[in-house]
């Protein structure tokens, strides 16, 4: 309320709003801040460090009571950062499912590392060798958390790590089409982890255009498990990030620091969530 000099208003910055996951996040993000009475601001960075900068002036300049920021896909990401902490009056935050190393706020995301490591277990575990990696990209330490969790599975069961398997930058259905040929080319692989569930749709497009079959000839792994994978009549095998989950920590954590002020350590902590494999019918 005004009387606390409060605007009662939570900015949000996601990535990309048109993928289904961080749609279904800022839903999920927007309807929870509702129920405590907060109006919620959603700007979309399009995985643009530039415009996320711009944003986060713009979220200062409109007074907001908190903010919730899923970082975008660029490197330089700790000017952000730097801009949100050394603000004098420090905005309460909370840093969303794309972990960033060495800040002080609190951060809500998935163990990647894990999630790597559960998939390419799986994959090994249903015969495969030859599994490429599409999407693990430097500027995304998601990305570089499941390369490694990715190469320590390799590392347990013998088997060599292939450069030409591994791909960066795959996040977006044009990502995952137009970098197939990248690995399909050498024409080894028969199986492939993706950046998410676009990329691996987009993937899966490219390899059936030129006569792969999937999970005949490829199996196919994404991340996020999007509600789309529930209609799809061929679901993909995916890695699950609960969207409502994120949401509900991050919300939590957030209003617990605006209202409650409080100093209690636990209100500053990361919460580290445990992956899920979802098997559906692109593997095999
Ligand atoms: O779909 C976007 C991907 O980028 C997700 O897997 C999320 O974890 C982020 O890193």
């Amino acid at each position: 309320s005004l009387a606390k000099n409060q605007t009662n208003m939570i900015g949000l910055i996601v990535p990309n709003i048109e993928n289904p996951f961080f749609a279904s996040i800022a839903t999920s993000i927007e309807s929870l801040l509702t129920e405590y009475n907060y109006i919620t601001i959603i700007m979309n960075s399009n995985d643009s460090h530039h415009s996320e900068k711009k944003m986060l002036e713009k979220m200062t300049a409109l007074n907001v009571d908190g903010l919730i920021i899923v970082y975008s896909n660029e490197f330089f990401f700790t000017h952000s950062v730097d801009y949100i902490q050394k603000k004098k009056r420090a905005i309460p935050t909370i840093l969303l499912d794309r972990y960033i190393e060495d800040v002080e706020s609190p951060q809500v995301y998935y163990n990647n590392e894990l999630s790597g490591y559960i998939t390419t277990k799986f994959l090994i575990s249903i015969g495969h060798q030859n599994i490429g990696m599409l999407g693990a990209n430097e500027t995304l330490i998601n990305s570089r958390h499941r390369y490694k969790g990715y190469k320590k599975a390799l590392k347990e069961h013998n088997i060599a790590i292939n450069e030409d398997w591994y791909v960066e930058t795959a996040i977006t259905f044009e990502d995952g089409y137009n970098k197939a040929d990248q690995i399909l080319r050498h024409g080894e692989v028969t199986s492939v982890i993706c950046g998410n569930d676009l990329s691996a749709l987009g993937f899966m497009r490219r390899a059936e255009e030129i006569g792969c079959r999937i999970p005949d000839d490829i199996s196919v792994v994404g991340h996020d498990n999007i509600e789309l994978n529930r209609y799809s009549s061929k679901p993909l095998t995916s890695i699950e990030q609960n969207p409502r989950k994120l949401a509900e920590y991050a919300v939590n954590k957030l209003i617990n620091q605006i209202e409650h002020k409080s100093t209690n350590h636990s209100f500053y902590s990361d919460i580290i969530l445990e992956p899920n494999l979802v098997i559906g019918k692109t593997t095999k």
